[in-house]
């Protein structure tokens, strides 16, 4: 008896050992929501300059949402702004009429849209900016708060908008901040940091914030729905779907240009302390190379990388799951 018992115990261990991996999404969870096909019909959108539309128009850029959108004919509600972090009060950064708290959500309020609220999906991707380096990873937060304040600010949005009537939210996790190119050993003094810093360090770092976040988010949600009756909310494992793009690019990239997971598609080299309103030394991909790029440049996802997550968005859109996607209520 003793003997199954300690068996029992060093499997369970083993078991809680494997699932805390930050690649796969923790258990319980449904990849079957109670989401209907064909029930949802407006995409209601917040976040950081991942999710702006407006972004990087000037680049011929279509956001995610704009192509989630018309791959499921939903009607787009676009609040998200570039620089945004979560909360000024947590990690304050030189531009505060963009976050998520004192500016997009007052402004979705101010909107006053009158949505079917059944019919409504409400999407969150935030935390690049808060976790890094114009946030927690150069400590420009407010004294005393740390990366359970993040996540916490980022989860108690659906909490906000559940009180305020909405009912359906994906929340996505942030994604593998260690793969990105100017949090990357290899990186390179470029337009977003030219002061002299040891990139290895901040790999190790930004890989450490952003598997913790994934599975404190998760924690985090998995206790808010046991209030909010009525609620749907799913996580959309974005940390597994560009690990699998870095993993994989075969998979998801096709532009004329070889294959190319590590150097943006606009990639500019900066000298060490040089501004950051110079232009550096660019080389910028065509526009049938550029979809061979899973970034565009230093901090972001390239069009291609974006068309791969609207892709899968459209289907919880359009039939309510998907195979990043874990619902947990
Ligand atoms: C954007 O696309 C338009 C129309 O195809 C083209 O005229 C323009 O040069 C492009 N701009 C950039 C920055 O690639
Ligand atoms: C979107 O609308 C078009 C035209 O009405 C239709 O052909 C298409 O099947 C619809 N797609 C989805 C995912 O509902
Ligand atoms: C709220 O919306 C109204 C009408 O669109 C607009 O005039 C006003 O400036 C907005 N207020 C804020 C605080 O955004
Ligand atoms: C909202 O949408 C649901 C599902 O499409 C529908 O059954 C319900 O009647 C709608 N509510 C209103 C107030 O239109
Ligand atoms: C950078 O940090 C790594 C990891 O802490 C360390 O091994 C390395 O020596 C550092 N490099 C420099 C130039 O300080
Ligand atoms: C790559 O695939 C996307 C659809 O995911 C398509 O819109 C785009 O035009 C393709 N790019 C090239 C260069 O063929
Ligand atoms: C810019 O980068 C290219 C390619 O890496 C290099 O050949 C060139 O010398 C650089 N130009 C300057 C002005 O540094």
């Amino acid at each position: 008896m003793i003997g199954l018992a300690v068996l029992g115990y060093v499997s369970l261990l083993l078991l809680s050992a494997t699932s805390y991996a930050c690649t796969r999404v923790l258990q319980p969870g449904s990849p079957y929501g109670s989401i209907q096909p064909s029930q949802l019909r407006n995409l209601v959108t917040f976040g950081d300059s991942y999710t702006d539309h407006t972004a990087f128009k000037t680049s011929n850029m279509t956001a995610w949402p704009i192509y989630a959108a018309s791959y499921s004919n939903a009607s787009l509600y676009p609040f998200a702004k570039a620089g945004a972090v979560c909360s000024q009060a947590i990690t304050p950064i030189p531009f505060p009429e963009v976050n998520l708290v004192d500016a997009q959500l007052p402004n979705y309020f101010n909107a006053s849209l009158d949505l079917n609220m059944t019919e409504s999906l409400f999407t969150l991707w935030i935390g690049t900016n808060d976790l890094g380096q114009l946030g927690l990873l150069t400590g420009q937060n407010t004294p005393g708060m740390s990366l359970i304040d993040t996540t916490a600010c980022a989860v108690n949005w659906v909490k906000t908008l559940y009180d305020s009537g909405a009912r359906n939210f994906l929340f996505q996790q942030v994604i593998p901040l260690q793969l990105v190119p100017i949090y990357t050993p290899e990186s390179y003094p470029d337009r977003y940091w030219t002061a002299e810093r040891n990139t290895t360090e901040w790999s190790i770092t930004m890989e450490q914030y952003a598997c913790t976040v994934v599975n404190l988010a998760t924690f985090m949600l998995r206790d808010l729905v046991q209030t909010l009756p009525g609620a749907h909310v799913g996580i959309f494992d974005t940390y597994s779907m560009y690990t699998d793009m870095y993993e994989n690019p075969q998979n998801y990239f096709n532009g004329t240009a070889p294959l190319n997971v590590k150097t943006p598609g606009k990639s500019c080299v900066f000298t060490i302390g040089e501004s950051t309103t110079d232009t550096g030394n660019c080389t910028i991909a065509g526009p049938t190379d550029r979809d061979s790029f899973m970034w565009w440049d230093e901090l972001h996802p390239s069009e291609q990388s974006a068309r791969t997550l609207a892709k899968h968005v459209a289907e919880v859109i359009s039939t309510g799951k998907n195979k990043w996607t874990t619902w947990l209520s």
